[in-house]
């Protein structure tokens, strides 16, 4: 079974490949010919994996899907959110916001957060929404390498370690992406 996978996110791609069956063969944006960047402008979570996955479908004819993902910190009522990718403003790199995150958290005691994807899937002319989450904490600093993102300032619940001191396979058996491509997969089987 063939499947586009609509990021043009590398760290995604790697990921979301640990976890897929061998049967299903994902195909890239790159690999269908679309260079183009799918902007994000709904205003949920759901909105642009919807958004982003209709896109490729519509113009391309390929059963498809696509996540969005949020970082959701209690004390900042639930902000970055949907917002997450352009917190420290727009074109910004995965430090800025790293660094926007530590210094709006400085002294804060309460540092629970979740991190939450919604995965949109157009299969066969209908559309299907999984979702997943992960709670966790902002930590006073960066700690580890591996990952992507805000990796580097969360900790989830339970853990000694960031996701950027996980490997991939850690990562993917607990993270608000891995419990929704589980999902996935097993509506797919
Ligand atoms: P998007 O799903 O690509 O729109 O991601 C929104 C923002 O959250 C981007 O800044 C990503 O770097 C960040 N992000 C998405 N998934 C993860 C993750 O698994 N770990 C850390 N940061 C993430």
């Amino acid at each position: 079974m063939e499947l586009v996978f609509a990021t043009n996110n590398k760290n995604k791609v790697k990921e979301i490949i640990a976890l897929l069956l061998p049967s299903i063969e994902i195909l890239t944006l790159s690999e269908i010919g679309c260079t183009e960047e799918i902007e994000e402008t709904e205003n949920t979570l759901e909105g642009n994996a919807k958004l982003k996955a209709n896109y490729i479908t519509k113009k391309y004819g390929y059963d498809c899907f696509a996540d969005d993902t949020g970082l959701e910190v209690d004390t900042l009522n639930g902000a970055p959110g949907v917002y997450s990718a352009r917190y420290a403003g727009e074109n910004v790199t995965y430090e800025d916001n790293v660094q926007k995150m530590l210094r709006e958290m400085k002294g804060k005691t309460n540092r629970k957060a979740q991190f939450r994807t919604v995965v949109a899937l157009n299969f066969k002319g209908k559309q299907y929404l999984f979702e997943g989450n992960c709670k966790g904490e902002i930590t006073n600093n960066k700690h580890g390498n591996d990952g992507f993102g805000y990796d580097p300032i969360f900790r989830p619940l339970g853990f000694k370690q960031t996701f950027a001191e996980m490997s991939l396979e850690e990562k993917g058996k607990i993270s608000h992406r891995g419990l929704a491509v589980k999902k996935l997969v097993s509506f797919l089987k």
